[in-house]
Order: structure tokens, then C-alpha cells, then sequence
């Protein structure tokens, strides 16, 4: 059973400037929700109920958000205005909330080691919480639980991207195991369409088995001088021990400002209207 899941949440968020000037992106609503609260519920869903959050300067919003308001819930005790914090207040029943602070940004793979005190020796999640993921049966991290079950080795989400647009994402090469599953082998973090060895790019969930933990200690900085948890997982996949998962549902690439808004669009016809 995994119970831990990272949220690296202390990226600049530079693609929402101005927006994210002293806002951190992962608290930018999609319709009345945060990001990152899209996220947590996908982890508490998949029984990953402590959120061990990576965060960084000016990112104070995040961890509030996952606390009590005093002052605010006490004005709107007994009226019906407490019924828009029902969501917040569910998983603040069912989640632990724990927090470690990234002082440089060097990257996801080292915020992922920035988060091992957090996670200590056990498998765990990481969810990127600018990846919105609406799926309407379990959510990604659930289904992906699941298979962890079966393999006991890293998994990695994929979906099939343009061939213009491997240049954004890790992408991987890999030996189909049965319908959706693969065997990764080799993985390449933004490869030009040329270079690309397949059309499967990693989205904003993993499954993580500690060893990557001493993996990323060894890992020099890559692309952009940053620490690349591709290397670190490239690793892994040498050793046989990286699954690729095709998920079942949507993803929303909310880091980016078009696929944010298609995200907004969607939810707000899908889910608030219906509500
Ligand atoms: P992104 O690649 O989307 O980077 O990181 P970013 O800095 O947030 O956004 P842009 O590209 O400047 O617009 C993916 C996730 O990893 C986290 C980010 O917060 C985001 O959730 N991250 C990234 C860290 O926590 N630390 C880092 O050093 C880098």
C-alpha cells in the first residue's frame, strides 16, 4: 500500500508571469478550486493521504490553504456559505500535511530528493499538480496504485502527444507488455521530433521506488542545469525496472496558459454546472 505522495510545488511558474509574481501557479483556480487541491484529492483517492509538498519562497498560500481559516470560518459558521468549503474540508479530514522547503530551484528531479526526509524508505507518488488529470472512474494515481501492485517497480504516466510536440516532454521507448503497458527501456528528456524514439510522453504522475532517492545523488545536472528526474529514472529502466501506464481519462497541460483555459472550459460545463 503506498500512503505517500510528493507534490513539488516550488517551481517559478515563469509561462504565468505576471500572474504567478508572487502568486505560487499551483493555487491558480480552475473555475472555484486550486490546482493543487485537484491534485490532493487524487492522491487522498488513491489512499496516498500524507502530502508531502516540496514548496519554496513565496509559497506560504499553499500550505494555508491546507489548514484551518480561523477568522474566515468562524464569520460563516452556520450559514449557508460554509457549504463552499465542503471540498477543502474533506480533505483536510482525511489528509496529513507535511512540508520541506526547496531553497534553489534546480529542477524536478531535485525536488525530488529535496522531498526524501518527507518520504523516508517506501514507495511513494508524485503528482505535478499543473497536470490536471479528470478522469470518471478512479483518478490516475489510483489506477497507477494499482499496477504498482502488480510490478513493484517505477511507473511512469504516458499519453500519446503530436509528433511536433516531443520537444515538451520526457519521452520513452519501450516494449508493450499488454494493451497500455510497457516496459520502459530508454527515456529522453525534450527530444526534437527527429530524435524522438516514440510519440509517449511522461506526464505530471510517477510512481517512485526508493532507491531513486540515491539515484538523483548521483545525477549530474542535465538540460538546463537542472536535475533531471528522466536520468534518474533512466537508471531505473536500465536496471528493468521502469512501466510506462497509457492512463484512462483526461489530462490538462495547466502549466501552459491554453491548456489551463481548455481545463476551465471543461470543468466548468462538466463538473459546476452539473453541481
Ligand atoms: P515546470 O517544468 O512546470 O516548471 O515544473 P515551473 O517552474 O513550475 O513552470 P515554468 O516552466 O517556469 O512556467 C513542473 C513541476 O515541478 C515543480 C513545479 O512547481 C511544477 O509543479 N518544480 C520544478 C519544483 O518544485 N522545483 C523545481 O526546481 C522545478
Amino acid at each position: 500500500m503506498i500512503t505517500k505522495c510528493l507534490f513539488p510545488v516550488a517551481g517559478y511558474g515563469t509561462r504565468f508571469l505576471p500572474a504567478t509574481k508572487s502568486m505560487p501557479k499551483e493555487m491558480l483556480p480552475v473555475v472555484n478550486k486550486p490546482l493543487v487541491q485537484y491534485g490532493v484529492e487524487e492522491a487522498i483517492e488513491a489512499g496516498m493521504t500524507t502530502c508531502a509538498m516540496v514548496t519554496g519562497r513565496g509559497k506560504r498560500t499553499i500550505t494555508d490553504h491546507f489548514d484551518i481559516s480561523y477568522e474566515l470560518e468562524h464569520q460563516i459558521s452556520g450559514s449557508g456559505k460554509e457549504a463552499y468549503l465542503a471540498s477543502i474540508r474533506d480533505v483536510l479530514d482525511k489528509g496529513v500535511f507535511t512540508t520541506v522547503r526547496q531553497r534553489e530551484m534546480k529542477g524536478l528531479g531535485h525536488a525530488v530528493l529535496t522531498g526524501r526526509p518527507l518520504i523516508g524508505n517506501e514507495p511513494f507518488g508524485v503528482l505535478l499538480s499543473d497536470d490536471l488529470c479528470i478522469n470518471n472512474g478512479p483518478g490516475v494515481l489510483a489506477q497507477m496504485a494499482e499496477l504498482y501492485r502488480q510490478f513493484r517497480c517505477s511507473i511512469v504516466a504516458i499519453q500519446e502527444v503530436p509528433e511536433d510536440e516531443t520537444h515538451k516532454y520526457g519521452v520513452i521507448r519501450g516494449e508493450s507488455l499488454k494493451s497500455g503497458i510497457y516496459r520502459v527501456d530508454e527515456m529522453v528528456e525534450k527530444p526534437d521530433p527527429a530524435d524522438a524514439p516514440s510519440n509517449l510522453a511522461i506526464i505530471g504522475r510517477y510512481i517512485l521506488t526508493p532507491d531513486i532517492f540515491d539515484i538523483l545523488q548521483d545525477t549530474s545536472p542535465g538540460a538546463n542545469g537542472e536535475i533531471q528526474i528522466t536520468d534518474a529514472l533512466q537508471t531505473q529502466a536500465a536496471q528493468g525496472c521502469v512501466m510506462a501506464y497509457k492512463f484512462k481519462g483526461r489530462r490538462f497541460d495547466c502549466g501552459s496558459v491554453p491548456g489551463f483555459v481548455e481545463a476551465t472550459n471543461f470543468v466548468y460545463e462538466n463538473y459546476y454546472l452539473q453541481d
